[in-house]
C-alpha cells in the first residue's frame, strides 16, 4: 500500500542525504560567521521548524531560539498575497541582539518584507535571513538573503516543514506536487 503522501508526490526534487549536509554547512558557516556574538534565532512557524532543529544541532556556538508565527495567506491560496498577520509574537525584546531569521523558503518575499521591517523597528544590533529554500525566480520584493541552502525552480513544494494544506511537514525530503492537486 502507498504511504498518504505519494498520491501527491510529483518527484523527489531534494532527499534526505543533501538535504541534511548543506543543514550541515550551513551551520559551519553561521558557527564561524556569529562567532563572539550573542546569535538569536528567529524561527517563523510553522514552516522553519524542522530546519530550525536541525540547523541548531550543527552550530558550535551558544545561541538561543524564538519563535514568530504570521499568516500570509489562505488555506485555499498557494499566493502570497502581502498581507502578512502576526499570530503569535517573539517571547522576548529583540533590542541589542543579533537575530537571524530561520525561515523554510522564500517565494515572492512578502512574508519577509513585512517580517523584517517590523523586526528593525525593534533595534536589533543586527538582522539577518536564512532560508532553507529559496524560488528566486517569483520574487516580487527585493529581499536580501544572506544564506540560502538550496535555489529551486518554481514549483509547489512540500516535506521538510512546508506543508500541503497543513499536511505532510514530517516528511525528512523536498517533494514536488502533482499539478492539479489538493488535499481532501
Ligand atoms: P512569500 O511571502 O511569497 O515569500 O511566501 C512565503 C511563505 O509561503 C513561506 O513561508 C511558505 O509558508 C509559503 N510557501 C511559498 N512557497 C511554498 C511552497 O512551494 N510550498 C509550501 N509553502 C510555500
Amino acid at each position: 500500500m502507498n504511504a498518504p503522501w505519494e498520491t501527491y508526490l510529483a518527484e523527489k526534487l531534494i532527499d534526505e542525504e543533501p538535504l541534511q549536509a548543506r543543514i550541515k554547512e550551513l551551520g559551519a558557516q553561521i558557527s564561524a560567521d556569529y562567532r563572539g556574538k550573542d546569535l538569536l534565532l528567529l524561527c517563523i512557524l510553522k514552516g522553519g521548524v524542522l530546519f530550525l532543529t536541525d540547523l541548531m544541532r550543527h552550530l558550535s556556538i551558544p545561541h538561543e531560539i524564538d519563535f514568530l508565527a504570521v499568516s500570509s495567506y489562505g488555506k485555499e491560496v498557494r499566493e502570497s498575497t502581502g498581507v502578512v498577520r502576526i499570530l503569535k509574537d517573539l517571547d522576548d525584546p529583540i533590542d541589542g541582539r543579533h537575530v537571524l531569521i530561520v525561515e523554510d523558503i522564500v517565494d515572492t518575499g512578502h512574508t519577509l518584507d513585512y517580517i523584517t521591517r517590523n523586526l528593525r523597528s525593534r533595534q536589533p544590533a543586527s538582522l539577518k535571513i536564512c532560508t532553507l529554500l529559496d524560488k528566486a525566480e517569483r520574487r516580487q520584493v527585493d529581499i536580501p538573503v544572506d544564506y540560502v541552502g538550496f535555489a529551486i525552480p518554481d514549483k509547489f513544494v512540500f516535506g521538510y516543514g512546508l506543508d500541503l494544506d497543513e499536511k505532510f511537514r514530517h516528511l525528512p525530503f523536498i517533494g514536488v506536487v502533482k499539478q492539479g492537486l489538493v488535499v481532501e
